[in-house]
C-alpha cells in the first residue's frame, strides 16, 4: 500500500517534536523477553520514526534515550544501553548522514566511556552541515541538571542578576537556538515529565499514548501530529475564534 501523505497544512506541522521513548522494558516482559530485547526493539523503532519525521517535514526531533536517573538501573542494563548507543552510531550514521540528518547531543557526555564520547563527538562533527532534520539525542540528560549548569555558566560569565531574562536562560540551555518543542509525545502511558526538557516544555502540547515505544509506529505518529494540528494553543490568552467574535 502506498504511504499516505501527512495531509496537514504546513503551518500545522509541529516544527519541533520531542519524544519520551518509554515502555521498552514492559514491551519485552509482556513477550517473555529480557528487558534489553525491548531496548533493541525500541532502537529499531527509532530508525523508523526518524525517517517518518523527515518525511512529515518535522524540522527538529528530540529523543529521550537515557536520563540522569537511569544510572540507578542494574549495571547490566546500563551497560546494555551504552552498547546500544555505540551500535546505533556504527550502524546508522552513514544512512542518517545521507538523509540529511544533523546529529546533536544534549546532556552530559563526561560520565560515558571515553571511546563512546569520542564516537558521539565524531558523529556530531560528521553531520554538522546537514539540515533536513536536526536530531537531538538526550543521553545522560536531566532537565534539572541542565538548569543547574545554566545557572553556573551565567554566574561564571558574571551576568548581573537584573540582566537575566527568559531569552538569556534559553541561550544557556543545551537547546540554545532550537525552538521549544511544539509537541511532546510520551509512550507507555505514564503521566509524568520524568525530568525531560522542563524549561523548554513550558508551552508544549502533550500526546500521551498507552502504546509501548517499540510498537509506536508511523501511523500512530501521523495520528499524533494530526491530533496536535487540532489543538488550540492559547499561551494563556484566548482563542482566535473567541477573540474575533468579540471584536466583531
Ligand atoms: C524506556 O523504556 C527506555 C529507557 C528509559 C532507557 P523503559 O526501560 O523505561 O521501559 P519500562 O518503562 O520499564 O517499560
Ligand atoms: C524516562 O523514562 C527516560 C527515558 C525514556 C530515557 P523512565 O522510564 O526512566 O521514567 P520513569 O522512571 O518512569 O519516570
Ligand atoms: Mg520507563
Amino acid at each position: 500500500m502506498p504511504d499516505q501523505p501527512l495531509d496537514l497544512p504546513l503551518e500545522k506541522t509541529p516544527r519541533h517534536v520531542a519524544i519520551i521513548m518509554d515502555g521498552n522494558g514492559r514491551w519485552a516482559i509482556s513477550r517473555g523477553l529480557p528487558r534489553l530485547a525491548g531496548h533493541k526493539a525500541g532502537t529499531e523503532n527509532l530508525r523508523r520514526i526518524i525517517r517518518a519525521s523527515v518525511e512529515f517535514g518535522v524540522k527538529y526531533l528530540t529523543i529521550y534515550a537515557f536520563s540522569t536517573e537511569n544510572w540507578g538501573r542494574p549495571p547490566e542494563e546500563v551497560d546494555g544501553l551504552m552498547h546500544i548507543l555505540e551500535d546505533v552510531i556504527d550502524r546508522e550514521l552513514a544512512e542518517l548522514d545521507k538523509e540529511g540528518v544533523q546529529l546533536r547531543h544534549i546532556g552530559r557526555l563526561e560520565r560515558l566511556a571515553p571511546t563512546l564520547q569520542e564516537k558521539v563527538l565524531d558523529a556530531i562533527d560528521a553531520t554538522r552541515n546537514n539540515n533536513r532534520l536536526i536530531l537531538n539525542v538526550a543521553f545522560n540528560y536531566g532537565g534539572r541538571d541542565e538548569i543547574v549548569q545554566a545557572i553556573q555558566h551565567m554566574m561564571k560569565d558574571g551576568v548581573q542578576p537584573e540582566k537575566v531574562t527568559d531569552e538569556m536562560v534559553s541561550q544557556y540551555m543545551y537547546t540554545a537556538g532550537v525552538p521549544d518543542p511544539d509537541l511532546i509525545i510520551r509512550t507507555s502511558g505514564e503521566l509524568r515529565v520524568s525530568n525531560f526538557l522542563i524549561w523548554q516544555a513550558a508551552y508544549s502540547e502533550w500526546y500521551i499514548t498507552p502504546t509501548f515505544w517499540p510498537d509506536f509506529n508511523k501511523e500512530e505518529y501521523r495520528h499524533a501530529l494530526q491530533v496536535y494540528a487540532q489543538r488550540n494553543r492559547r499561551y494563556g490568552g484566548i482563542s482566535n475564534v473567541v477573540a474575533n467574535k468579540s471584536n466583531g
